[in-house]
């Protein structure tokens, strides 16, 4: 097969890795791809919404299979662009259409979703900027914290706490009426605070079956301790030890069944990945937020558990095939540490030469903002730079491989969180 991969990120690095172990891969092209997955695939520097230059690209290699990493694409319709067009109408792409990525594109859409069909969230109601007054009123109804949303994609920041009604109030105003988040703050969604301990599934789906993939827990903030900005992601360990059986069990009735069945009785095309956000409340699924498409970091650890061909299960997702694909996922633990540039999430320098540990390091290095400079060497261009995936028998040891290879890698104002995994080890005992 002939595979073309959208992205640049640890995620996409870390599928190119999943994607070239298989016996049937021929030809894979990232694109544009990062340093990291220049040396197992062929980047392409393409626009990953330029969809008739991806058409183009597709037509001219003799792609099989179109993998869309991230949300962008996919939230501006490239499955349906591709299939609108006779000479790529028939290529499987794993990815939802349109309008299953509203589930993530919308939060006001995807909330609608998960009342309709029965699935377990926080109780909300949404406000446009003419029901400002209505919002205040709503809010002067509601308990604290208060969780304000965005209603569209706002590069992970369209989220916002609120510990006093006065501040609530404040952001209501500058979401809707100043536009804090541009047109995603056209609508704001006012939804309860959940409390618990939050988990990240993962389910691929063809629109009639499903297999839900390790679970994952992922580090947003930058800081020790979960303090400090949201990032897109510091670390992440998989499996999850609160994340038992019963729980799991639980989670597959009442929420990825509702949604799968949710899906195909409203007629919504989804053929790709569902990243489920979710808290365990008392040992209660409630979802926070739905993605379509793969975490990251949460990829770097959920992927290596995988121990299936995963080309097989992308062209079972894309072809409608999944029920025949026999997932097996491997007892291991994997703990990804992200290594990000001084600075991030505020501004950062980029260009700086990276030394990385001679390729016998026990870890698995994933690429996710590097690049090469005018003499060949590695450099940092990113916020995120290397996502370190170790592994083992138990958490601490596969946190311990991570650390080990983290240690060896250096530039000018790396940054790391030395924390990951250990509140969960801290559970264990
Ligand atoms: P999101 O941008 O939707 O991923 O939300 C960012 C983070 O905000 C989530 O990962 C949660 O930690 C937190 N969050 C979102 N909604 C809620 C909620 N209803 N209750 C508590 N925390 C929330
Ligand atoms: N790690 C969270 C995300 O990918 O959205």
């Amino acid at each position: 097969m002939n595979i073309l991969l959208l992205g640049s990120g640890g995620r996409e690095h870390a599928f190119a890795w999943k994607i070239v172990q298989s016996v049937d891969c021929t030809n894979l092209y990232v694109a544009p791809g990062n340093a990291g997955t220049a040396t197992i695939a062929t980047n392409i520097s393409l626009g990953i919404t330029d969809f008739p230059v991806i058409k183009s690209f597709i037509l001219e290699k003799g792609i099989d299979l179109v993998v869309v990493g991230p949300e962008e694409p996919l939230v501006k319709g490239i499955v349906d662009f591709l299939q609108a067009q006779p000479e790529t109408s028939k290529i499987p792409v794993v990815g939802p259409s349109e309008m299953g990525a509203r589930l993530e594109g919308s939060k006001d859409f995807s909330k609608r979703f998960m009342l309709r069909n029965g699935v377990p969230t926080a109780s909300y109601e949404t406000f446009t900027a003419s029901e400002l007054e209505e919002g205040f009123a709503f809010l002067e109804k509601q308990n604290l914290p208060i969780v304000l949303k965005a209603d569209g994609l706002a590069a992970g920041k369209g989220v916002l706490i609120c510990l006093t009604l006065e501040e609530a109030k404040a952001s209501l105003k500058e979401m809707l009426i100043d536009q804090k988040f541009g047109e995603a703050s056209s609508k704001v969604v006012i939804e309860e605070f959940l409390t618990g301990i939050e988990l990240s599934v993962f389910v691929a789906t063809d629109g009639e079956n499903y297999k839900i993939l390790p679970e994952a827990k992922d580090y947003k903030r930058i800081g020790e301790g979960d303090t400090g900005l949201n990032t897109g992601g510091m670390g992440a360990v998989s499996p999850v030890v609160f994340a038992d059986e019963a729980f799991m069990k639980k989670v597959e009735e009442k929420v990825v069944k509702p949604t799968v069945d949710g899906l195909r009785k409203e007629g919504i095309p989804y053929k790709g990945f569902l990243f489920i956000g979710l808290m365990n409340s008392d040992g209660e699924p409630k979802v926070i937020e739905y993605n379509v498409r793969m975490g990251d970091p949460e990829t770097e650890a959920v992927l290596p558990r995988i121990s299936s061909d995963f080309l097989h299960l992308l062209h079972g997702i894309g072809t409608g095939t999944l029920a025949e694909y026999q997932l097996k996922i491997s007892p291991e633990y994997a703990a990804t540490v992200v290594m990000v540039s001084g600075g991030y999430p505020g501004s950062y320098e980029k260009g700086f030469k990276i030394s990385l540990p001679d390729p016998e390091s026990e870890s698995v290095i994933f690429h996710s903002g590097t690049g090469k400079n005018e003499q060949g060497q590695l450099i940092n261009q990113g916020g995120r730079v290397l996502a370190i995936t170790g592994r083992g028998p138990d958490l601490s040891t596969a946190l311990a491989n991570a650390y080990a290879t983290v240690n060896q890698i250096s530039w000018n104002k790396a940054y790391y969180r030395g924390d990951i995994g250990k509140d969960i080890l801290n559970l264990n005992k």
